[in-house]
C-alpha cells in the first residue's frame, strides 16, 4: 500500500515561494493553507523575507529547524530542482510541485522532469505533479493549492488530470452545495498518479465515492490491480477523454481491425468494476447518487408520476438503460385501485393524475416503496395549479426514512414553481433532477455497481492443465531464427497443441509425394493450403484446395496450387504446402487477440467466417485476469451465443469447451508478450468439442 499520509494529513507544511505579495501564486497557496484551518505547522520559505503573515520565514527548507512533512513548491521551473534537492537533504517526505514548464513544454522540460523524479527517488520522497493546482483534504483540513475555492466538507474524492477542470468544478460545487473529501490535481503524473490516489481514497474512511477525470493511464496493469480492489470497497467513477493508442496501431488481423480506438479503456474499466461516465454531467450525477442514495438490491424500478407523458418517457428510459419496470404484487395493485381515482394508472408507472396533492403522492409512494418487487423509485412531478411541491417533498422524505434501502430519486419537471421543493429534496440528500433521464441513468449506475459488489472474486489462473510453455518457446525460437514474424499454419497448430487448444491436424509438405503421405497419415478428406508468410489471403491467389478425397487428388492439387501461386505472386517465398485434415462443419466462430499499449492483450470472441468484419458480432475482454465467469459474460454479449445455445431446433454447442479454449488463448497471450496478434478464424463449435481450423499468429 502507498502511504500518502504526509500529503493528505501532513503534520507540517512548507510553502516554497510563499510571498507577502498579493496576486502571486505563492501568496495564494500560503494563504489557502492558513485559511483552510490547517492545524499543523506552516513554514513559509522565501530568501527575501524574515516573516510572512506573522510566521517566521526561512531562506530554504533545510534551514527549518523542525521536520517538514510536505513541501509545496511554487518557484520558477529553473529553480525547482535545487529546491527539491534541498528538501531531500532536509528529510521532507513529499513534494507538491505546482510549477509548470516540464514535460508539457517539450524535450527540455521532459529532461528537467526526469531529473526531478530522480532527485525524489534519491531521497525517497513522493511527488505530486509537476504542473498542478495542488491538493485539498477537507477533513484534515488542508488546502495546499492555489484554487480560489475551498470546497464544502463531503464524501467525494475528486482526482483530476486537468487543473482547469478541477478549479471549475470546485467553483460550481459551492453553487450547488456539493461537498468533497479531497480534491487532487494530478498534473504531469511524473511520480504519483491517479492510481496512488485511488488507492489512498479507497482506504480513506472519509471518502464514500471516488471520481476521476483522466486523459491517459500510464501503468495499465497496476491501474487494473488497484482499481479492481478499490471498486470492491467503494464506487470508482471515471471520465476518460481522448482515445487509446490501440486504434492508432496498424492492425493486420481481424481482431485488431474490430477493436475500436477507445475499446481497451472501456473493456478495462468494465472488467475491474469501474463505472465509466460519458459526460461531466453524468460524472457528477453519479457522484451525488452514490454519495446520497443506497445501492439498490436489484434493477426493478417503480415510477410515480402526476402526468402520463413523462411517465412514458421515463418507462422508455428504464428499458433503454437495461433496467426493468417493477411488476407490483397483487396486494399493491388492489390497494392502489381501491384508493386512487378510477382514472389513475395503478400499474407501473403509477399515474396519480394531474390533480394529485401531496396526500395522494404519499399514499402511492408508501405502497410502491413497500412492494418487495420494487428496488428503486423515481418520483416525477409536473407543476399544475393544485400541485403541492413542498408537501409532496415532505412525503418523499418520509418514505426515504421509512425505506432506507431503496433509492428514491426526484425528477421535478419545471422551474420556479417546483424550485422550493427541488431544493428541499436536494438539501435533504435526495438526488433531484429536472428531467427523468439523468435520474434513471443514475439508478442504472447504482444497479451496475451492485452487480460489481455481488460478483464473487475468482482466480483466473485456477486449474488450467496441460500447458507446455517450453514447446511454444522452441517454436518461436525457430521462427525468429528464420527471420520471420508471421508463423506458418503448421507452427500455429503446434503452438495450439502446446496450450491444449484443439486444432485440426496440419503438416507441412514440400513435395506432392510428401503431401500424399501426410494426407494418408491423417486420413481423407484433406485440405491443401499454400504455406507462405507473405500470402495473407490464400484463396485469392488460388492457394487453397478443399475436399480432397484421394492420393491422386492431393498430388494434382499440390501441382495446381504451386502453378497458381507462382503465376499470381512470382516473388513470394513458398515454404511448401500445408496438408490439413478436413473437419466436419460446425458453428463458425472467431477467437482473436490484439494488443493494447496500456492494458496488454485484448481477447475477442464472436461469429467467425468471412463475414466477421461485416457483421461485427464480437465482444472483447482483457486477457489479464480473465475468469471463466467473465468469459461466459463475454459470450452472452454476442448474437453467436443464441446460435450456440441451439437456434431453431439445432443442438446446443459445447459451451464448456469454448470457455476452456478462450481461457487457454488468454493464458497463451499473457504468457508470451511476443505474440503481437492472433486470430483463430474459423473455430468450428460442435455439440461435443471444438476445432480450430485457421490459426494466425504474428510475433514482434
Ligand atoms: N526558495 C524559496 N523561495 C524562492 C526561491 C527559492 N529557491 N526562489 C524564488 N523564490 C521566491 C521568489 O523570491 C518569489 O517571492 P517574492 O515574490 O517575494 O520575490 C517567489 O518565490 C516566487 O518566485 P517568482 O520568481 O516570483 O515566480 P512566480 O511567482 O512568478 O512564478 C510559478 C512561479 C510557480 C507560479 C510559475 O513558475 C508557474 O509555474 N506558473 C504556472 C503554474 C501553473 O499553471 N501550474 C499548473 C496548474 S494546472
Amino acid at each position: 500500500m502507498n502511504d500518502l499520509t504526509s500529503m493528505v494529513r501532513p503534520e507540517s507544511v512548507a510553502v516554497v515561494g510563499a510571498t507577502p505579495k498579493p496576486g502571486k501564486i505563492g501568496h495564494t497557496i500560503f494563504n489557502n493553507v492558513i485559511n483552510s484551518g490547517y492545524q499543523g505547522k506552516i513554514f513559509p520559505i522565501n530568501p527575501k523575507e524574515k516573516e510572512i503573515a506573522g510566521l517566521q520565514a526561512y531562506p530554504a527548507v533545510s534551514e527549518v529547524p523542525e521536520q517538514v512533512d510536505m513541501a509545496v513548491i511554487a518557484v520558477p521551473a529553473a529553480r525547482v530542482l535545487d529546491v527539491a534537492e534541498d528538501c531531500g537533504r532536509a528529510g521532507v517526505k513529499s513534494l507538491a510541485v505546482i510549477t509548470a514548464g516540464f514535460k508539457e513544454v517539450g524535450s527540455e522540460g521532459l529532461e528537467l522532469e526526469k531529473r526531478l523524479v530522480q532527485t525524489c527517488k534519491n531521497y525517497g520522497m513522493r511527488m505530486l505533479g509537476p504542473n498542478v493546482v495542488g491538493l485539498i483534504d477537507t477533513h484534515t483540513p488542508i488546502n495546499a493549492s492555489f484554487s480560489a475555492t475551498f470546497p464544502k466538507k463531503g464524501e467525494i474524492a475528486f482526482l483530476s488530470q486537468s487543473g482547469a477542470m478541477l478549479v471549475a468544478i470546485l467553483d460550481w460545487s459551492i453553487a450547488v452545495g456539493l461537498g468533497f473529501s479531497k480534491v487532487v490535481s494530478l498534473g504531469n503524473k511524473a511520480d504519483l498518479s491517479e492510481i496512488d490516489f485511488i488507492e489512498e481514497a479507497a482506504n480513506d474512511p472519509n471518502t464514500k465515492v471516488i471520481l476521476c477525470y483522466i486523459e491517459d493511464i500510464v501503468d495499465g496493469p497496476r491501474f487494473l490491480d488497484v482499481a479492481s480492489r478499490a471498486a470492491r470497497k467503494k464506487p470508482v467513477i471515471v471520465i476518460k477523454s481522448g482515445t487509446s493508442q490501440a486504434g492508432a496501431q496498424a492492425a493486420s488481423s481481424h481482431t485488431g481491425a474490430l477493436a475500436g480506438s477507445d475499446l481497451a479503456y472501456d473493456v478495462a474499466f468494465r472488467q475491474c468494476g469501474i463505472i465509466r461516465a460519458k459526460s461531466m454531467t453524468e460524472l457528477f450525477d453519479l457522484a451525488v447518487a452514490f454519495a446520497k442514495a443506497p445501492v439498490p438490491k436489484g434493477n426493478r424500478v417503480a415510477i410515480v408520476t402526476n402526468s402520463g407523458g413523462p411517465g412514458i418517457i421515463a418507462t422508455d428510459n428504464v428499458e433503454a438503460m437495461g433496467l426493468t419496470m417493477a411488476r407490483f404484487e397483487k396486494e399493491t395493485i388492489d390497494e392502489l385501485r381501491e384508493n386512487l381515482p378510477a382514472e389513475s394508472n395503478i400499474y407501473n408507472p403509477v399515474d396519480v393524475l394531474g390533480d394529485a396533492k401531496a396526500d395522494r403522492y404519499r399514499f402511492a409512494l408508501q405502497k410502491v416503496c413497500a412492494d418487495p418487487n420494487v428496488d428503486s423509485v423515481v418520483v416525477l412531478m409536473c407543476p399544475v395549479g393544485v400541485t403541492q411541491p413542498i408537501e409532496t417533498t415532505e412525503a418523499i422524505l418520509e418514505m426515504r426514512e421509512a425505506f432506507p434501502d431503496k433509492p428514491i430519486f426526484g425528477a421535478y419537471m419545471g422551474g420556479e414553481t417546483l424550485a422550493g421543493g427541488a431544493n428541499m429534496l436536494a438539501k435533504a440528500g435526495v438526488p433531484c433532477f429536472t428531467f427523468p433521464e439523468p435520474a434513471i441513468a443514475s439508478i442504472s449506475g447504482l444497479v451496475h455497481y451492485n452487480e460489481v459488489l455481488r460478483t464473487p472474486e475468482e482466480d483466473s489462473a485456477a486449474d488450467l492443465p496441460n500447458i507446455d510453455r517450453k514447446g511454444v518457446k522452441a517454436i518461436f525460437y525457430d521462427v525468429l531464427k528464420d527471420n520471420r514474424l508471421v508463423l506458418l499454419g503448421s507452427e500455429t497448430a503446434e503452438i495450439a497443441k502446446c496450450y491444449g487448444i484443439p486444432a485440426a491436424p496440419v503438416a507441412l509438405a514440400t513435395s506432392p509425394d510428401e503431401a500424399v503421405e501426410e494426407a494418408e497419415k491423417m486420413g481423407f478428406p484433406v485440405v491443401l493450403k499454400v504455406a507462405s508468410p507473405k500470402i495473407m489471403h490464400k484463396t485469392d491467389v488460388g492457394g487453397v484446395k478443399i475436399g480432397l478425397q484421394t492420393a491422386e487428388e492431393v498430388r494434382q492439387a499440390y501441382i495446381e496450387i504451386m502453378d497458381n501461386v507462382h503465376g499470381y505472386m512470382p516473388q513470394a517465398v513458398i515454404y511448401g504446402i500445408e496438408v490439413q485434415k478436413m473437419m466436419p462443419k460446425g458453428t463458425e466462430l472467431i477467437i482473436g487477440m490484439t494488443r493494447d499499449v496500456q492494458f496488454g492483450p485484448l481477447i475477442a470472441f464472436g461469429l467467425g467466417g468471412i463475414y466477421v468484419n461485416l457483421l461485427k458480432d464480437v465482444s472483447f475482454r482483457l486477457a489479464r485476469g480473465l475468469t471463466a465467469r467473465e468469459i461466459e459474460n463475454m459470450l452472452r454479449e454476442t448474437k453467436a451465443y443464441t446460435l450456440l445455445r441451439g437456434y431453431r431446433g439445432e443442438k446446443p454447442r459445447d459451451m464448456a469447451a469454448l470457455v476452456d479454449v478462450i481461457r487457454r488463448v488468454a493464458a497463451l497471450v499473457n504468457d508470451f508478450p511476443e505474440i503481437a496478434e492472433m486470430d483463430i478464424n474459423p473455430v468450428f463449435a460442435y455439440e461435443d468439442g471444438l476445432s480450430a481450423l485457421d490459426i494466425k499468429i504474428t510475433i514482434s
